[in-house]
């Protein structure tokens, strides 16, 4: 027998704000078209943190969420892993914050910062946690402000963006050392710098203050995503010596419907197996995969025993996938 990290409860967190694509123009004065952004993103609307949000405070909603659907009392939580590229400040982290707001005193917590991948490396973090018994109950947490580092004077990447939070609860249990066991089966995780310069953020951290904005070659990053993406799931496969017959949701990273698309055709997989959360959140960086788990879990939609793949990529450049048995 060996040490599996189960998927025990999702939880998501989404800012009351909602601004649809025409209300970019109408309000924010951007020169853009609902038209132009759903034919290249497939996005619709996005929502916005109110003032006093942060990182911390959405993080905490969707940790809420995640430890009540999972049955477990904070008390019982080992350690907060928090991925975001956008903390409140620089220190103290705001996962601490989060441990804070749900009144946890003990174990420790983190920030982990991979931008758009932080969720899938935070989830190879807290798999390695479990499996070599330095916790038995880890809330991994992904939570994002990125209206407050985004530059509303730049057309291409302003209204690609929204806010949210995501989390998921994970507990120690058993498994065989197979494919056929549940929880993590495994993380792959890269990234390379040579690629830094094509998505940053050209200043420090904050999102309850100053901070740098984003700045993006879109057209070079989506040819990155497209050829990154599917050779880190097939990685995903064969590690576990599954095939794509065998997987039964992909939920991916949120940042284009393209390349989402895109995904979901080289997995072979129908339409309503692959989970789609870009049309209503925007692209909420390392928030979008724990949003789109909440979502799908919180319907009813993922069955116990079914394989679940993950990935994302983002600055960095970063990219990654998880395979997980619910
Ligand atoms: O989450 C991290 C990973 N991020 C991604 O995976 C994002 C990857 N990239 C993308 O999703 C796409 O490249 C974008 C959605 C960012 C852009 O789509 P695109 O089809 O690559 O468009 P483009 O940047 O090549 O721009 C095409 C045209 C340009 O006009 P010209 O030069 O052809 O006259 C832009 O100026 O569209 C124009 N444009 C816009 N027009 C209306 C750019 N942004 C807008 C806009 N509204 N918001």
């Amino acid at each position: 027998m060996i040490t599996r990290a189960l998927i025990a409860g999702c939880g998501g967190y989404l800012p009351e704000r909602v601004v649809p694509n025409d209300r970019l123009g109408a309000d924010l004065g951007i020169e853009t078209s609902d038209a132009w952004i759903v034919e290249r993103t497939g996005i619709r609307q996005r929502h916005i943190a109110a003032p006093q949000e942060t990182a911390s405070s959405m993080g905490a909603e969707a940790a809420r969420q995640a430890l009540e659907r999972a049955g477990i009392g904070a008390e019982a939580v080992d350690a907060v892993i928090l991925a975001t590229a956008t903390p409140d400040q620089a220190f103290p982290a705001s996962a601490v914050r989060v441990q804070q707001a749900l009144g946890i005193t003990r174990g420790f917590a983190f920030d982990l910062s991979a931008a758009c991948t932080g969720f899938v490396y935070a989830l190879g973090m807290a798999d390695a946690l479990i499996r070599t018994g330095q916790a038995r109950c880890v809330l991994v947490i992904g939570s994002e402000v990125f209206s407050r580092i985004l530059d509303w004077t730049d057309r291409g990447t302003c209204v690609l963006f929204g806010d949210g939070a995501g989390a998921v609860v994970l507990t120690a249990g058993e498994g065989g050392g197979t494919a056929a066991d549940r929880g993590l089966l495994s993380t792959h995780l890269h990234s390379d710098g040579r690629f830094g310069d094509i998505l940053l953020v050209d200043g420090g951290p904050g999102s309850n203050g100053q901070c740098g904005k984003l700045r993006m070659a879109g057209r070079e990053v989506f040819r990155h995503a497209v050829s990154k993406l599917a050779a880190v799931v097939d990685e995903a496969l064969e590690a576990n010596g599954l095939g794509h017959e065998d997987v039964r949701w992909l939920v991916p990273h949120q940042a284009n419907r393209r390349i989402i698309d895109a995904m979901g055709k080289k997995l072979k997989l129908p339409a309503e197996r692959v989970v789609v959360t870009v049309d209503r959140h925007a692209n909420t960086s390392a928030a979008s995969i724990p949003l789109a788990l909440a979502e799908a879990a919180g319907a009813g939609l993922i069955e116990r025993g079914d394989l679940v793949v993950m990935e994302a990529i983002g600055g960095g450049l970063t990219w990654g996938a998880a395979l997980a048995r619910f």
